[in-house]
């Protein structure tokens, strides 16, 4: 493998030795050495944080979302900075279900990684098309399906998917095709975010992730222009994470037996053990991870001594006070 890994031998056996005596978490009918992963989008398609570290000691890494077909993306400029964080308009650029399967999925299947693969589509029927493409194609290390809500539906004039309960739930009953467990991913810019989640519950999702990017807007005023070429984008980082924080907390506090997987800001242990004192069970590194490629081990690690500082010695227990 190319590249540089910061971490030595010792440490990843210190590590996964750290680890394994917090007992991994059970989320979303997985059950995962780690309770860190990295977050949709922000981690590529293939293995590319391997040459930073051992990726294999991740919780899971979940790939950017596909579509059944290749997708071109949005205009540049396509991501932007802010004073807490960064704005994209990527666009769900990819290379399509079937590409990823040949071209990148082997990497982090030899890399020993458990994979979440994430799908999107602009209408069911295309959520459903590459759900398919993922049904007997995947191998065990592909241990979920994250389906990702925010994205404009395309068919009739009903707005983004995770904005309306009953479309996220034909979503998700759709996806079952690929016969993986299911975890949805919504939206933070809804105050339907309650009602969302417990519909994809019903419908087949065995956990929600929270939260994808909040809607957002930088403007340049030399030129009065979005920095954006698509004009608006989604806002991540430090700034959204009490956002994560409060829709974490919403969602267990009405449907506690619903599994939450907390993403939003989380830059280190401290953010990471706050999403999971709200009620998460796992958590997803994203933006942090474009500062420091290693963010989402080392989160990993300050949260092991977290808990070890804190006399915890299973992850169960710091949940069990939220
Ligand atoms: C550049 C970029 C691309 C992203 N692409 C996706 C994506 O393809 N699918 C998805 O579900 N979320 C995507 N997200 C959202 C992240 O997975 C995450 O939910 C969000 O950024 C909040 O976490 P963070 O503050 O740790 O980044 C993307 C985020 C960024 C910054």
């Amino acid at each position: 493998m190319s590249g540089r890994r910061f971490r030595s031998r010792r440490w990843v056996r210190q590590h996964a030795s750290s680890l394994s005596s917090l007992g991994g978490v059970e989320i979303g009918g997985v059950q995962l050495a780690s309770p860190v992963m990295t977050a949709s989008g922000t981690a590529g398609h293939a293995n590319e944080l391997g040459s930073y570290f051992d990726t294999s000691l991740l919780g899971a890494m979940v790939v950017k979302s596909l579509s059944a077909q290749p997708w071109a993306g949005n205009a540049s400029p396509r991501v932007h900075p802010t004073p807490a964080g960064m704005i994209n308009a990527v666009g769900l650029q990819g290379p399509g279900v079937h590409a990823w399967l040949k071209d990148d999925l082997p990497a982090l299947v030899a890399a020993g990684v458990r994979v979440v693969v994430s799908v999107w589509g602009r209408s069911v029927d295309e959520y459903a098309e590459a759900a398919r493409m993922l049904a007997d194609a995947v191998p065990s290390q592909v241990v979920a399906l994250e389906v990702n809500l925010s994205c404009p539906n395309l068919e009739g004039r009903r707005g983004i998917f995770a904005h309306d309960a009953e479309l996220s739930a034909e979503v998700v009953a759709a996806c079952s095709v690929a016969r993986l467990p299911m975890w949805a991913k919504l939206s933070p810019n809804t105050d339907r975010v309650v009602e969302v989640a417990g519909a994809v519950r019903e419908a087949g999702a065995a956990a929600v992730t929270l939260i994808n990017t909040a809607l957002g807007m930088v403007i340049d005023v030399e030129t009065g222009e979005p920095a954006l070429g698509n004009g608006g984008g989604g806002l991540s980082g430090a700034a959204i994470h009490p956002i994560a924080v409060r829709t974490v907390h919403d969602v267990h506090q009405a449907i506690p037996q619903l599994d939450i997987i907390g993403v939003g800001g989380v830059r280190n242990g401290v953010d990471a053990i706050e999403l999971m004192m709200a009620g998460a069970k796992a958590v997803q590194v994203g933006t942090a991870t474009f500062a420091d490629p290693c963010a989402s081990i080392r989160v990993a690690d300050e949260m092991v001594a977290w808990m070890q500082s804190h006399g915890h010695t299973s992850w169960r227990e710091l949940r069990a006070r939220g």
